[in-house]
């Protein structure tokens, strides 16, 4: 796809396709003989959970929850909402959050706090992407692809106004649309 907002290709197709096998083979090693639940946050998770998800080899469940937190096109502001909450209550599972990036942190701080009220028996954080440079809070994620500096990115079910979650790899979002997306807030 050709698009003036799509710039420097940061994790190419081939590598997430090696780095999701290798998180797969680690969770179904640490969750032998557990009761996982993956709990996949709509709608930026979802490419990355279904690949991932292929690869573990224990029984595992799967729901979703929907959060939106308030702030602009770029920035989260910590205020978060949800939009959908889970089917099925947590009290003895193995919860582990499945998320496209961690930025901030404060959406999975929320999370880790609103889901660790629910009693499960463990609770940990598979991410896709970190950028460490962006952390507000501390937050540990046991599970983390792949470390990348402080730009906007795109695609693997990363979006900018709901577009570019098709793109087969992560892309940085060029510095003239991430301009304009500023301006536009
Ligand atoms: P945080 O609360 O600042 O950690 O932001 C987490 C959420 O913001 C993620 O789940 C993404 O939906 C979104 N987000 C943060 N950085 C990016 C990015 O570079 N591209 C697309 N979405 C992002
Ligand atoms: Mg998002």
């Amino acid at each position: 796809m050709r698009d003036k907002a799509i710039g420097d290709i940061l994790v190419q197709p081939d590598a997430l396709r090696r780095r999701v096998e290798e998180l797969g083979g680690q969770i179904t090693a640490d969750y032998a003989g557990k009761d996982l639940l993956l709990v996949g946050v709509l709608k930026g998770a979802i490419f990355f959970l279904a690949d991932v998800m292929r690869h573990i080899d224990v029984p595992c469940d799967l729901d979703f929850m929907a959060v939106s937190s308030y702030g602009s096109a770029t920035d989260s502001s910590g205020v978060v909402r949800i939009l959908k909450d889970l089917d099925a209550p947590l009290e003895g599972r193995d919860v582990l959050i499945v998320e496209d990036i961690v930025d901030s942190g404060l959406t999975l701080q929320y999370l880790l706090r609103n889901l660790g009220a629910r009693d499960p028996a463990s609770l940990e954080v598979c991410a896709l992407l970190t950028k460490p440079t962006r952390r507000k809070v501390e937050l540990h994620a046991r599970y983390v692809g792949f470390e990348i500096p402080d730009r906007f990115v795109i695609g693997y079910g990363l979006d900018y106004n709901e577009k570019y979650r098709n793109l087969p790899y992560v892309a940085a979002m060029t510095d003239e649309a991430v301009a304009a997306a500023q301006d536009a807030t």
